[in-house]
């Protein structure tokens, strides 16, 4: 079982991307499964700060696509992890499932949307990124690797390691720079936060941005390249954190009860069409 292969049709036709889910589940229990090494050593190996760069470039402009939010969750739901589909939910049903989460706590209802957007930029897949470029933990590109990145050995394949102004401390970045001035490595929550910039809080926003830096979020590590502004909105992407977990505690979501409750947060938000 290979879980690279993002772009290769499975054999229902559909495209797989439960890497997020296999990393989660990891976390709870070492030794990390033969495939999350695969993965992390082709991630660390190329997400150089270059690539970063091009990849910005490619998609930020956000010309590729206009279409609902709504649309957007049902698009992204073509994209479906085949290795166990009796327990695993699907992408809808985890994004349901994270914002019905949020609501059951009594969260504001732009918490429980961000929930419920905050794996969308994972569409990316479908427009044939391989899965090391849009899933797994982020980490700041263009200065030293913490230690305290899953599975951090991998970064001697990564060709910035050989380029001297990339491993300080610091590297190319100034002491409290703001994460907004740092390249992380590309992937969905980068992708989805310039998507949703216009519409939503800025806690919303920096749930959906930093989700997957859990070297931050979780090891506290990089807190030099923060200002007062990202060490206060932190605060919601550690709440945030706790409801992102793919829970087999409760049953799964039905897409169908539930439209009509999110389709009217979607449209006190989001226009009828954003541009992806
Ligand atoms: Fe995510
Ligand atoms: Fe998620």
């Amino acid at each position: 079982m290979t879980e690279i292969a993002a772009s290769a049709p499975s054999p229902n036709g559909s495209l797989r991307v439960d890497l997020d889910k296999k990393v989660e589940d990891f976390r709870a229990y070492e030794p990390a499964p033969a495939r999350v090494h695969t993965f992390y050593r082709l991630n660390h190996a190329h997400q150089t700060r270059a690539f970063v760069q091009a990849k910005k470039q490619q998609y930020l402009g956000l010309d590729r696509q206009r279409m609902g939010i709504w649309t957007a969750l049902e698009f992204l739901n073509t994209l479906v992890d085949d290795s166990d589909p009796d327990t695993e939910l699907s992408q809808i049903e985890h994004c349901l499932q994270t914002a019905e989460a949020i609501r059951r706590d009594g969260h504001p209802d732009w918490f429980q949307l961000a929930g419920l957007v905050h794996d969308l930029g994972k569409v990316l897949c479908l427009w044939g990124e391989p899965q090391w470029a849009v899933v797994g933990d982020t980490f700041p590109t263009g200065c030293a690797y913490s230690p305290k990145i899953v599975l951090s050995e991998y970064f001697k394949e990564n060709p910035d390691s050989d380029d001297p102004r990339y491993q300080t401390k610091l590297g190319v970045y100034e002491e409290n720079c703001g994460l907004d001035n740092v390249d992380l490595s590309w992937g969905h929550d980068e992708y989805v936060y310039h998507v949703a910039r216009p519409y939503l809080p800025e806690p919303a926003l920096y749930m959906l941005r930093y989700h997957s830096f859990y070297a931050a979020h979780r090891e506290n590590e990089y807190a030099y390249l923060m200002d007062d502004r990202d060490r206060e909105m932190f605060r919601w992407v550690k709440l945030f954190n706790q409801y992102d977990l793919y829970s087999k505690d409760h049953a799964k979501p039905d897409a169908t009860v539930l439209r009509p409750y999110y389709e009217a947060l979607i449209e006190k938000y989001f226009p009828a069409q954003v541009r992806f």
